[in-house]
């Protein structure tokens, strides 16, 4: 195939002339570390539910943030976060309740066996951690993770995240296998296990050796393939008989979105070694965490022990069990596997000559859009600048930037899930 692999932040990224004056000012400021969503990118000044506010008024359907998780600016987190900042806030050398408290309930819901937590701020230093911890237990460098993969941002994660690379790719003691799909044919989980074996086999050939699995649940920057989850399971008795380590990255899957339980690698009944969490955790407040098996986490720290200044501060520990509370009480699992269920239904029944393949689970869906059986990333960016203009939002994912990526806040409402279908229907009815 001759269409170009995308890096991550080129989906759906703004590239275009500057003419507004605050995104002249972002440029002045952050130069080209700066990336913005859309061809007219959208100034926000306030957000409800699924729902955003921009400066001008327009209120955006938000079909696409894994942060706000359980709704934007939800009552019950705002008031929890503000109670506990007015009181107190310091760093995580401290004896601290709230903490405690919010660590034994998450820790209650994780399938990790004899299960510790170690706080952080971002996924990228949860994910961080979990490496250094599979190297250091393995005396092993090599980590096996999907094609387009990403883990997060600093120089170790970066290394095991291909779809980061603009130029060049991953070091060679990082395999590459495709996410379990139609690359596998018939049998999804025996291909994907059978691709782990021989990228594991590699590794060792070449003398890296193999310390970890890492593996985002959901498989998003792949473009979202939820629809085998048996294949978790025989990749993780591959992981373990190669004596290496599973890394369950539950950063865009966590905390309920799958509509399966709280964790993805729970409802496939995968036992990881390691869990990475983030995004929707604290839903905004930044925050993060790895869960390590005790003796994983008392070897590592005999040998550097570890100290994060803000991770597991007590308003993240508020923010987080006040998220907690927000999925019980609104019972968002069963919720988001029914609205889920809507929008995979819809989108389904869709007859358009640009709609490929329609995955997902829960509130996680990809569509790929194509031209015929090829992948197609122009129109993908088109649709999404046009679903912009009508008040929705979208992102795109996938090897080559061509998956529809719709992630709403959980809360996302059967007349809000309509109106997205609606106006996406009327957009690829016509002629490709
Ligand atoms: C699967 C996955 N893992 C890890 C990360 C990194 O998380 P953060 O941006 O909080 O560092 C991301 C971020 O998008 C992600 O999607």
């Amino acid at each position: 195939m001759s269409i170009k692999a995308r890096d991550i932040l080129d989906m759906n990224a703004f590239h275009g002339a500057v003419e507004d004056p605050l995104v002249a000012r972002r440029m002045a400021n952050m130069g080209a570390a700066s990336t913005l969503f859309f061809e007219r990118p959208i100034e926000m000044v306030s957000a409800q539910g699924a729902e955003m506010t921009a400066a001008d008024g327009t209120v955006y359907l938000d079909l696409y943030n894994n942060v706000p998780s359980v709704g934007h600016s939800h009552p019950h987190v705002v008031a929890a976060v503000q109670e506990q900042v007015a009181k107190l806030n310091t760093n995580s050398r401290y004896l601290s309740e709230v903490t405690e408290a919010y660590s034994e309930r998450l820790l209650a819901t994780v399938p990790v066996a004899d299960a510790r937590i170690a706080y952080t701020c971002s996924g990228s230093e949860a994910n961080d951690l979990a490496l250094r911890i599979a190297r250091l237990e393995t005396g092993k460098r090599g980590v096996v993770v999907t094609e387009a993969a990403y883990h997060g941002n600093t120089a170790a994660v970066t290394e095991v995240s291909p779809v980061s690379y603009r130029r060049g790719t991953v070091p060679e003691f990082v395999k590459l296998i495709p996410p379990p799909g139609p690359a596998y044919g018939e049998d999804i989980a025996g291909g994907f296990a059978a691709a782990l074996r021989a990228a594991i086999d590699a590794l060792e050939a070449e003398g890296h050796g193999f310390a970890a699995f890492l593996c985002d649940s959901i498989f998003s920057s792949d473009g979202v393939f939820a629809y085998d989850w048996s294949a978790l399971a025989a990749a993780e008795e591959v992981t373990h008989s190669a004596g290496g380590l599973y890394i369950a990255d539950e950063v865009q899957p966590g905390f309920g979105r799958t509509g399966r339980g709280l964790w993805a690698v729970g409802a496939a009944r995968v036992a990881p070694d390691i869990l990475t969490m983030g995004k929707p955790m604290g839903n905004g407040f930044p925050m993060a965490a790895m869960v390590a098996q005790a003796d994983l986490l008392r070897r590592f720290a005999d040998a550097f022990g570890y100290f994060n200044t803000f991770a597991g501060n007590p308003v993240a520990a508020a923010a987080g069990s006040a998220v907690l509370d927000v999925i019980e009480d609104e019972d968002l699992i069963t919720h988001a596997a029914g609205i889920g269920g809507l929008l995979i239904e819809g989108l389904s029944k869709m007859e358009s000559p640009v709609i490929g393949a329609v995955r997902g689970c829960g509130l996680y869906l990809g569509v790929d859009i194509v031209a015929g059986d090829t992948p197609d990333p122009e129109r993908a960016a088109q649709l999404i600048n046009d679903l912009r203009d009508r008040g929705i939002m979208v992102g795109a994912a996938g090897k080559y930037g061509h998956t529809l990526k719709i992630r709403p806040p959980l809360c996302l409402s059967a007349e809000q899930a309509g109106r997205f279908l609606d106006v996406f229907g009327g957009l690829v009815s016509g002629p490709a």
